[in-house]
């Protein structure tokens, strides 16, 4: 049997590095979807740098956060981004927490 500390330990050890994969698939999915092409740094046009977006999304709390989910993917009739309105619901919530994150 291992001491209790040592399995404590490695608990912590093992969700760090859990987390850690989920913020590289997190990252993984922004470049794969193309985000970065426009949100990256430079931005292309008027579009936010990820960073940008980062800082304006940190302060806000879950609900805030699933409300920006929410609009992000939403079909507009003009003016829409093709690669926000291809999300789907569970990939806009998962690329908004990232972002407000601190998208790395
Ligand atoms: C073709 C360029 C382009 C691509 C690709 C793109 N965006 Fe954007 N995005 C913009 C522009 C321009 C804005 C600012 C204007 C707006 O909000 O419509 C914006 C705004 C945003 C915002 C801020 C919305 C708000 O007002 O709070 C978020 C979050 C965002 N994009 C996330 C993403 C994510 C995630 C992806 C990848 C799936 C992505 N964008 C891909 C151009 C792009």
């Amino acid at each position: 049997m291992l001491p209790r500390r040592t399995l404590t330990g490695l608990a912590a050890a093992l969700l760090a590095t859990a987390a850690a994969a989920e913020a590289r698939a997190d990252a993984a999915m922004a470049l794969d979807k193309g985000c970065l092409s426009c949100h990256g740094d430079p931005p292309r046009a008027k579009a936010p740098t990820m960073a940008a977006l980062a800082q304006r999304y940190a302060p806000l709390n879950a609900d805030e956060l699933a409300q920006k989910a929410e609009r992000l993917c939403e079909h507009r009739l003009l003016g829409g981004i093709a690669a926000h309105e291809k999300l789907t619901p569970e990939e806009s919530l998962r690329l908004v927490r990232w972002i407000a994150a601190g998208a790395r």
